[in-house]
């Protein structure tokens, strides 16, 4: 089997490559030679644990390949994956389609016999069918089949999700093109991964009602959480008190400062404007995208209160800019929020992230990045921790009491405990966890 993966994005080169691994033989393409040069030589321009170890022994192998060549990579190919990019549209919130469909026109010139075309890029209910259409249209003659196949991979365990993953959703609708995705996946029917064959439309839908359940969880733990403060509740004991209710489901119930990424953001608007589109909105994912947008910017003013007030003319160490740990994606990270409001204030900002700084440098250049975590802190007034980096989860607070001008910890995603810190002598600020006394407003 043959597959030509168009887009060596996040999602093309780790599913490329994680196919490649299967023992299928990949060619994955892109338009941007300088890209496609560098993975040549092994590369990866992307930070996601053992993705370079994988590449470079399956292109020693020789079933992974890079190339700028679509028409000779999709002529050769049994089934062809689109995973190009899907971004907002600028003030609209519509994933922007134009990279897919363009993508389409491509493939369908150099389709040559029966193919497979698969979307694996989120994209909104109805682009399957769109792109069928443009094929179509494009080469009449054409003997192919679209199928849906969302990706669920987290940034930072991507490898594992793709060669473990709890279940493989496929939108394929021909007896021909199931049997070629059943191949593909064959590896996973021997570890007896459910594979969940549907419509078209059921495919594309159940990617964004995953991602935005997921979204809608975090900011119903994220609230209940602002609640546990003020009624003196633990959020964490909430948490796995309903977790163990198999309905409800131990996973995504950690509170913090909301979620950022380069999928659940975009994904939920994307879904809030299909959905109003169609006549049919979606409230609560609604409500959920107002909620999560204005938890970033509050997580400033708890910063401010753990400051007495203001932080004009005050230092912030900040530790931790990713939207999560294991990642130096940057997109939508709870850290700009955070560092914008924190600078309107008056505040001077310290940062250290382990991958995420060069990224962040372009995207907020007034802030003073340091070399280590305890640079950071060096004369700072005051220490927040933004993402829960391995490296963050065990501090010297007797050396940092030494170097913060005052001994106060804003933990957004509370990887210490208050009893740990107040026994460090530290004024411990955390998310749900009263550490005053709780009452009504
Ligand atoms: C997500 C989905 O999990 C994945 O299936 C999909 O295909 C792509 O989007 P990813 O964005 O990599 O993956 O990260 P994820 O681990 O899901 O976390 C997303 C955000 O939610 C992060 O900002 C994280 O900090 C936050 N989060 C997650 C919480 O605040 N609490 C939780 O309990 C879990």
């Amino acid at each position: 089997m043959r597959i030509a993966m168009i887009g060596t994005g996040y999602v093309g080169l780790v599913s490329g490559t994680c196919f490649s691994e299967f023992g299928l033989d990949v060619v994955c393409v892109d338009m941007d030679e300088g890209k496609i040069d560098r993975l040549k030589q092994g590369e990866i321009l992307i930070f996601e644990p053992g993705l370079d170890q994988l590449v470079k022994t399956n292109a020693a192998s020789g079933r992974l390949s890079f190339s700028t060549d679509l028409k000779s990579a999709v002529k050769d190919a049994d089934a062809v994956f689109i995973a190009v990019g899907t971004p907002s549209r600028r003030g609209d919130g519509h994933a922007d389609l134009s990279y897919v469909y363009a993508a389409a026109e491509e493939i369908a010139h150099a389709i040559d016999g029966y193919t497979v075309i698969v979307t694996k890029s989120t994209v909104p209910v109805g682009t399957g069918r769109e792109v069928q259409r443009i094929i179509k249209e494009t080469r009449p003659d054409a003997n192919f089949d679209v199928v849906s196949n969302p990706e669920f991979l987290r940034e930072g365990s991507a490898i594992n999700d793709f060669m473990r993953p709890d279940r493989v959703v496929i939108g394929a609708e021909t007896d021909r093109a199931k049997e070629i995705m059943r191949q593909l996946y064959r590896v996973l029917y021997i570890i007896e991964t459910p594979i969940l064959f549907t419509s078209l439309e059921t495919s594309e839908l159940i990617k964004y009602a995953a991602n935005t359940f997921l979204a809608a969880k975090i900011t119903f733990i994220n609230e209940v959480a602002d609640l546990c403060e003020k009624v003196g509740a633990d959020v964490h004991d909430v948490a796995k008190g309903i977790g163990l209710d198999g309905r409800i489901g131990k996973k995504f119930l950690h509170p913090g400062p909301g979620y950022g990424g380069s999928c659940f953001p975009k994904d939920a608007l994307a879904l809030v404007k299909t959905a109003q589109d169609y006549g049919s909105p979606l409230r609560i994912i609604e409500t959920v995208v107002d909620i999560n947008d204005k938890r970033k910017t509050a997580m400033a003013d708890r910063i401010m209160a753990a400051c007495g007030g203001s932080v004009d003319g005050k230092t912030v160490a900040i530790l931790g800019l990713t939207f999560k740990p294991n990642t130096d994606d940057m997109r939508d990270s709870p850290s700009l929020a955070i560092v914008s409001a924190l600078l309107d204030a008056g505040a001077t900002i310290k940062a250290y992230d382990p991958e995420g700084m060069d990224e962040a440098k372009r995207m907020m250049p007034d802030v003073i990045y340091c070399e280590d975590t305890y640079a950071t802190m060096d004369g700072a007034d005051v220490l927040v921790i933004v993402t829960e980096w391995n490296e963050f989860r065990s501090l010297d607070f007797a050396r940092i009491k030494g170097l913060l001008s005052a001994p106060i910890l804003v933990d957004l995603r509370n990887i210490y405990t208050p009893e740990d810190l107040a026994q460090a002598g530290f004024s411990y600020h955390c998310i749900g966890r009263a550490t005053r006394k709780p009452g009504p407003r």
